[in-house]
């Protein structure tokens, strides 16, 4: 009986992992990874309104690329940069956003977690 009950514990949990909305299962974060997990809160509220900010999939508006292509493009210092380019100048088609240097890191650390994926 109690072994029953284990099991169904195990059976509930993997049907709520494998449940959960689209982009958790793209981004499961370990609890250590804590940069990682605030760069995710912080490209939902501010990037994800243009940006596919999962793997891949159709982002919002038609020329931004998906965090998952853009984590093929740069490496993580590159990718600072560019950030930080952007919060000037803008990027082609995306206008000036600042992004301090703390969520700088913080969405660095997400997008270096699309590797892969
Ligand atoms: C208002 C819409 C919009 C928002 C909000 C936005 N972006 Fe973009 N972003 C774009 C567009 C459009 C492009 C593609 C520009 C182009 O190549 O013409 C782009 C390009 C980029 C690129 C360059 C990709 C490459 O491969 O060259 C990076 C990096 C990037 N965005 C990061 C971010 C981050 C980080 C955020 C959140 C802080 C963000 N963007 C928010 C619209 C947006």
């Amino acid at each position: 009986m109690k072994r029953a009950v284990i099991l169904a514990g195990l059976v509930a949990a993997s049907l709520l992992a494998a449940g959960c909305g689209h982009l958790d299962q793209t981004f499961l974060p370990t609890r250590e990874d804590k940069a990682a997990e605030r760069g995710l809160s912080y490209a939902r509220n501010n990037c994800a309104g243009c940006h596919e900010i999962g793997v891949s999939g159709a982002s919002p508006r038609a020329l931004a690329p998906a965090f998952g292509q853009i984590r093929n493009r740069f490496s993580a210092p590159g990718l600072e940069r560019e950030i930080e380019a952007i919060g000037t100048v803008g990027h082609y088609d995306m206008k000036p956003i600042q992004v301090e240097p703390s969520d700088r890191r913080d969405v660095v650390a997400y997008i270096q977690t699309l590797k892969g994926r």
